[in-house]
């Protein structure tokens, strides 16, 4: 019988459209990214989900500032945001929008079908508000000064009819569940953070309704309320996928294998979100990642203090892959970062230039001098050349775990560690001495082979990360063999064919010294 093929649904978050996506922003989009292409690559059915958050106050705000409507306000930054994602290479399957009619019909069934099961029920909401966050605290989780614990701006004390999601009714459930679920949470650190600071302090029922603002989807059976932004962003991930009305895609891709989100919005993800589905009595997301941010000079990247330039501007000036790389590579995945164009730069030059550039271009221009880029292997092998094949074949499996456990960074560092050893094989097998001795052409022959190898199976590997150069790479080397499996053996590369003209695939950058 043929094995069904095996699915994998991601998400981001789905962003706040209230002013245009910086580098943090992409930062997330980029690894979800590499994380789907790389399940492809292994053949799995991805579902990659993306999209805006576009209801509440903040947004309605914002628009009002700018004499327009919420969606006029909205609809321009979504239009910016495809254009962004498009000039980023990311592949993502579908892109909801919280104002898309399908998504506000099944907010409201679904909030319905909470209330008729009597897990949401009509209250009156005493709190202090964060507007800028869109977030309710209570007096022990605020700072020192007394502000909000996320962005420490001030807080406001709210009171007004709402609605509430019992959430304190699934307190037991979340914490076994938690217990039989120990990778739910990664990495580890967040687990314990949200047990010990919001689960074990015992949790509060949820204010899931507003009447202070308009803008956003209305309970269709009391509409002097709206629903309030968490119920209506969570359960994008599955209105998406058909539900409630429509399961066909819900049953093939629900539970999300994998639900990327910044640390700040873990305790959304990993509290309320279970507990809703619980309430629906649907099954629970395989795995939360929750990631650091990118910092400019040791603060959060911010839309609202403005200390960013547009990610296309990087783009332009360094091409999409130095962005898409300095994203994956440069930080732990779990662990915050530092972001500047200098660090930027330093990478490319260090690693596309230096590491893969260089190999690439010195390996095709032997080709061509030697043998006119014709590939031959008479597999004349010597000792030396195992330090190099027994790395490549240990590479796939090695670099599957790495992606199997989101250590993103750590991959890439496997692949560039094969790419190194390339360069330094060049200069220990001294090919332009072997040139010399006629006796040695087949010995030549295949060190190059080797070298074209090894260039052939990294881009395959990198194919996730930097797909545009991967690409470049195959069309240098014209071969067929691009796809996971070609890589499980040594030799794939074809015999007998003609390399083609090669170019230079990163340009070194010069650091601005003027800054
Ligand atoms: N709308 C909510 C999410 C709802 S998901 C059901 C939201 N939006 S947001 O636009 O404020 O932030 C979304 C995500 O952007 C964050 O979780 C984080 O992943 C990412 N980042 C925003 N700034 C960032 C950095 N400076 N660095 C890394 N990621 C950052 O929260």
């Amino acid at each position: 019988m043929e094995e069904k093929q095996k699915k994998f649904y991601i998400t981001t978050p789905i962003y706040y459209p209230s002013a245009n996506f910086h580098i943090g922003h992409c930062y997330t989009t980029i690894i979800a990214d590499a994380i789907a292409r790389y399940k492809r690559l292994k053949g799995y059915d991805v579902f990659f989900q993306t999209g805006t958050d576009e209801h509440g106050q903040k947004i309605e705000k914002k628009a009002e500032e700018a004499g327009v409507t919420p969606k006029e306000y909205v609809d321009k930054i979504i239009e910016n945001a495809k254009d962004l994602w498009k000039s980023l290479d990311i592949s993502y399957d579908y892109f909801i929008r919280t104002t898309d009619s399908d998504h506000e019909r099944r907010v409201q069934k679904i909030f319905k079908k909470l209330y008729d099961n009597g897990d949401i029920y009509k209250g009156e909401y005493k709190g202090l508000y964060c507007t800028p966050c869109e977030s309710f605290w209570t007096e022990s989780q605020l700072d020192e000064n007394g502000n909000c614990p996320d962005c420490h701006r001030e807080v406001h004390e709210v009171k007004e009819e709402a609605y509430f999601f019992r959430l304190s009714k699934y307190q037991e459930r979340l914490e076994k569940f938690y217990e039989e679920n120990p990778n739910f949470i990664q990495p580890v650190s967040r687990k314990n953070e949200m047990l010990n600071n919001f689960i074990k302090p015992g949790l509060s029922d949820l204010c899931v309704s507003r009447t202070s603002f308009k803008w956003g989807i209305p309970v269709d059976f009391d509409d002097k309320h709206v629903i309030y932004v968490w119920i209506d962003a969570l359960t994008n991930y599955i209105t998406s996928l058909g539900y409630p009305e429509d399961l066909e895609k819900f049953n093939k891709y629900w539970p999300a294998d994998l639900h990327l989100v910044g640390k700040e919005i873990v305790r959304f993800h990993t509290i309320i979100w279970p507990c809703l589905l619980m309430a629906l009595d649907l099954p629970l997301p395989h795995q939360v990642f929750g990631h650091g941010w990118l910092i400019i000079n040791g603060g959060k990247i911010s839309k609202s203090l403005g200390n960013y330039k547009d990610p296309r501007e990087y783009i332009n000036d360094y091409g999409v892959d130095a962005v898409r790389y300095f994203a994956l590579r440069e930080v732990p995945f779990g662990s915050d970062g530092n972001f500047s164009e200098e660090a930027l730069i330093n990478r490319t030059n260090s690693d596309l230039v230096n590491t893969l550039g260089n190999l690439v271009n010195r390996t095709l221009a032997m080709s061509k001098k030697y043998f006119n880029s014709v590939v031959t292997n008479p597999k004349v092998y010597e000792n030396i050349d195992d330090n190099l094949t027994s790395y490549i074949k240990a590479l796939p499996s090695l670099v599957d775990k790495k992606m199997e456990s989101l250590k993103v960074n750590e991959a890439l560092e496997d692949i560039f560690e094969l790419l190194k050893r390339a360069n330094k094989y060049i200069d220990e097998t001294t090919p332009w001495i072997l040139a010399k001795d006629e006796t040695k052409t087949d010995r030549l022959k295949t060190v190059i082979y080797n070298l074209l190898e090894v260039i052939r199976i990294s881009a395959v590997l990198l194919t996730p990360f930097i797909p545009e150069t991967s690409e470049k790479i195959f069309k240098m080397l014209n071969t067929k063999e691009t796809s996971f499996d070609s890589i499980n053996d040594f030799g794939k590369l074809e015999e007998n064919i003609t390399l083609n003209e090669s170019f230079i695939l990163f340009n070194r950058i010069d650091t601005k010294t003027n800054e």
